[in-house]
């Protein structure tokens, strides 16, 4: 099923209100549409999958194209996950951004999806946040 879904990696026609629901239907959070447009605008690396006309799964990245890049954002519809979309996606990326080394910060729970990508956990990876607490509640910084 998932092969029937095209990739792109351009923002042309990005209905960024279809896309802001991907996102917290996924659930990965909220972020107004604007928001979520100039982050995917800003970013070296978009990806996004559509099911027809639907959008129906999103990806960005930022790179230097040479040694490192991150990877942030990957979310799809819930209908549309477990049929490996998530992995087509991500090996997209990383064909695409072509640099020896790649991080990104899984949803906690999510860490085995990344593995099975090759990815390992970081064991220094520091984070400045405006809302300390808040990270630490959702499981991504200790205090
Ligand atoms: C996480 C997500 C991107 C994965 O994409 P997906 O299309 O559902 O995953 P795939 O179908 O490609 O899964 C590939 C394999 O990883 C496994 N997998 C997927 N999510 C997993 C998880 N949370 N834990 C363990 N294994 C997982 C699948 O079982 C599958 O194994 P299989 O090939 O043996 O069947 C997607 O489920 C999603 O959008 N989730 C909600 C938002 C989110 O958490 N995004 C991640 C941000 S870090």
């Amino acid at each position: 099923m998932s092969a029937d879904i095209g990739l792109r990696f351009d923002t042309n026609g990005v209905d960024w209100a279809e896309a802001a629901a991907i996102f917290e239907r996924a659930p990965l959070g909220t972020r107004e549409p604007d928001t979520l447009r100039r982050t995917f605008e800003n970013s070296d690396l978009t990806c996004f999958a559509r099911d027809g006309e639907r959008l129906v799964g999103i990806a960005r990245a930022l790179s230097d194209r040479t040694v490192q890049s991150v990877i942030y954002d990957l979310c799809m519809l819930p209908e549309y996950q477990g049929k490996g979309l998530g992995t087509r996606m991500m090996r997209a990326m990383l064909e695409r951004l072509g640099t020896p080394s790649c991080v990104l910060w899984a949803v906690p729970g999510k860490e085995p999806f990344y593995a099975r990508l090759g990815f390992h956990p970081m064991l220094t990876a520091m984070a400045l946040s405006d809302d300390p607490e808040g990270a630490a509640a959702r499981g991504y910084i200790t205090l």
